[in-house]
C-alpha cells in the first residue's frame, strides 16, 4: 500500500523527467480476465480525465473486456475522479454508494477508483478505512500499471491502494480507445508547475513534463492518416509547452509543426494569460486550420485578488492580451474561466470582475464559487463572505455572461457556418457539432452528413447553441 502525501506532492526538484516507453505490460495470469466480461468507466472531470479514460478503456480491451454503456451490468466499474471542488467529490461520493449497492447484490465486480480525488490525503485514507470494497486505488502517475493491479488483485484478493505523490515522468505507448472517429484528445504536457493560490492539479498532476516534440507529431501523423479531422492539444498550460525540454522549441512552433501536417482543425487548451506570445497569436492567425477559438481564463478582475491567487498578471496585462489577440486573428472567439468568493474578495472586487465582463463581453465563461482545497494556500486565508453572499455574486455574475453569450450568438444569425457534425444531437432528425470558433450548432440533417465538415446556415440562435441547416 502506497497513500499520498500533498507535502511530498508540492515539492519540485531538478530532476530529470524521463520518458518511459516499455513499462507497459499485461502479466500472463490475466491476458484473458476480461473474455465474456463488460467494463464500465465513469469519468470526472477536465478533458485531460476524459482523455485518461480513453486509455483506461484501451487497457482493459487489451485484457479482452468489451465495453458496456450499463453500470448495473458492468464486471468492472472504473471511476476516474476530479478533485478541483467540492462538488466534484460529492458527486464521486454518492456514486460510490450506488456501486457499493450493486456490489452487495453482485460480489464479483471489480471496482477501480482513479484520477486526481485519488491523489489526496483524505481520500485515500477514506478508501483504506471506509471503503474497504474499494479493490483497486491508483492515481494520476500510474495508469499504465493497471494490469499489474489486477493480476495481484487476483493472486491476493486484497484492496490495493497504490498512489504516487512525485513529481511524474512521462509515459508513451500506453494505448488508447478514442471516444470518437472524427476528434481527437492529443497529450503535449503533464501537470502544471504555476500554483495558483486556490489550485490542487499541480499537487494532483506532478510537475510540468512536456512530451517531446517528435511524439506528438507522430501522433497527429497518425491520427491524420486514420481519417481524425480535429485534434486538441490537450495541458493545463498548454502555452509553456517545451520550456522544461532542453530544446529550444516552443508552443508556438508546435502548433506551427501540427498545423503543417495538414489536419483539418487544431485546437489546444488551455492558454494561462502569462505565457501567451506575439509568436502564437502570429501562427494562430497564419494557419487556417488552427480555430480562432481561445480559452483564456481570467479568474477575477480584481488585482488585488489576482494577486492573491498568484496569477502572475493583472487585469490591464489581461485586457491588453485580450485585445490584441482580438484585433490580430480574425473573427476569434474567446471563453474564460472566473471565480467568485475568493478569500478577501469585496464588493468592490467583485465588480471589478463584472466590470471587465462588461468590457470584453466573452463568448462564454465557466463560473465557479471558490471551494476551499485541503493543502492549498488559499485553503488557509481569511474568507469571511457568507455563501448565500457568494451563491448572489455567481447569479449576477452569470446573468452578465449569459447577456454576452446570447450577444455574441446573435451575430450568427443567417450567416453560412463550417460544422464539424460529430455526432447525433438529442434533438431528432438533427446532427451536433461545432463552429470553428467552438459555437455549439444543431444541424438538421441526415445520416450521411455525420463525421463531416458541412457548410451550415444558422436559423435560430440562442444562449448556449445555435440551430441551423446543411446549405450545400
Ligand atoms: N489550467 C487551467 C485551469 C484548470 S482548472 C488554467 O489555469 O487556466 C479549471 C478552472 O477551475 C480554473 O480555471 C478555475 O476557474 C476553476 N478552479 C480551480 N480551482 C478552483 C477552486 N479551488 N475553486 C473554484 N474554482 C476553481
Ligand atoms: Fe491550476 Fe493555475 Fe495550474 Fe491552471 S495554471 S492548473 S489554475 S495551478
Ligand atoms: Fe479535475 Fe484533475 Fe482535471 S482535478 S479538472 S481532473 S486535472
Amino acid at each position: 500500500m502506497l497513500l499520498p502525501n500533498l507535502k511530498e506532492a508540492r515539492k519540485r526538484t531538478d530532476k530529470e523527467v524521463k520518458i518511459i516507453r516499455d513499462e507497459y505490460i499485461i502479466p500472463d495470469n490475466i491476458k484473458n480476465i476480461g473474455k465474456n466480461k463488460k467494463y464500465h468507466v465513469i469519468t470526472y472531470g477536465c478533458q485531460m480525465n476524459v482523455h485518461d479514460s480513453e486509455n483506461i478503456s484501451a487497457i482493459l480491451e487489451d485484457l479482452k473486456y468489451t465495453q458496456t454503456d450499463d453500470v448495473d451490468n458492468a464486471d468492472i466499474i472504473v471511476i476516474n475522479t476530479c478533485a478541483i471542488r467540492e462538488n466534484a467529490h460529492n458527486k464521486v461520493v454518492g456514486m460510490l454508494g450506488r456501486i457499493k449497492h450493486l456490489k452487495e447484490t453482485k460480489k464479483d465486480i471489480i471496482t477501480v477508483f482513479c484520477g486526481c480525488m485519488a491523489q489526496e490525503e483524505s481520500i485515500a485514507n477514506m478508501l483504506k478505512d471506509k471503503y474497504k470494497w474499494v479493490d483497486i486505488v491508483f492515481g494520476t502517475h500510474n495508469i499504465h500499471k493497471l494490469p499489474i493491479y489486477l493480476s495481484d488483485l487476483y493472486k491476493e484478493k486484497k484492496q490495493e491502494i497504490e498512489v504516487y505523490s512525485i513529481e511524474g515522468d512521462v509515459y508513451e505507448g500506453i494505448p488508447v480507445k478514442r471516444d470518437s472517429k472524427y476528434k481527437a484528445w492529443v497529450n503535449i504536457m503533464y501537470g502544471c508547475d504555476k500554483f495558483c493560490s486556490y489550485c490542487i492539479v499541480p499537487y494532483t498532476r506532478g510537475k510540468q513534463r512536456s512530451r517531446l516534440p517528435e511524439d506528438v507529431l507522430n501522433e497527429v501523423k497518425k491520427l491524420k492518416d486514420d481519417g481524425y479531422m480535429e485534434i486538441t492539444l490537450l495541458g493545463q498550460n498548454v502555452n509553456a509547452y517545451g520550456k522544461d525540454l532542453n530544446i529550444s522549441y516552443n508552443m508556438a512552433n508546435l502548433l506551427r509543426d501540427v498545423a503543417n501536417i495538414g489536419i483539418q482543425r487544431i485546437r489546444f487548451i488551455t492558454s494561462h494569460p502569462w505565457d501567451f506570445t506575439d509568436e502564437m497569436i502570429d501562427v494562430i492567425s497564419k494557419y487556417p486550420n488552427i480555430m480562432p477559438y481561445i480559452h483564456l481564463p481570467i479568474q477575477s478582475g480584481s488585482n488585488k485578488i489576482l494577486a492573491m491567487m498568484r496569477r502572475r498578471y493583472t487585469k490591464e496585462s489581461y485586457i491588453e492580451l485580450f485585445n490584441k489577440i482580438k484585433k490580430k486573428i480574425p473573427n476569434v472567439a474567446i471563453s474564460t474561466d472566473i471565480i467568485v468568493g475568493f478569500p478577501g474578495e469585496t464588493e468592490e472586487d467583485f465588480k471589478e470582475t463584472l466590470d471587465v465582463v462588461d468590457t470584453l463581453k466573452y463568448d462564454l465563461a465557466y463560473t465557479f464559487i471558490f471551494s476551499k482545497r485541503e493543502g492549498t494556500p488559499a485553503s488557509l486565508m481569511k474568507d469571511d463572505t457568507s455563501m448565500d453572499e457568494k451563491k448572489e455574486r455567481l447569479a449576477r455574475l452569470n446573468e452578465k455572461v449569459n447577456e454576452y453569450a446570447n450577444m455574441n450568438n446573435m451575430k450568427y444569425k443567417d450567416k453560412i457556418v463550417d460544422v464539424l457534425t460529430e455526432d447525433y444531437s438529442e434533438k431528432e432528425g438533427y446532427l451536433m457539432g461545432y463552429t470553428d470558433t467552438m459555437k455549439l450548432v444543431n444541424v438538421k440533417a441526415s445520416d450521411e452528413y455525420l463525421g463531416k465538415i458541412v457548410k451550415v446556415k444558422i436559423t435560430d440562435v440562442k444562449t448556449w447553441s445555435l440551430d441551423g441547416e446543411v446549405c450545400e
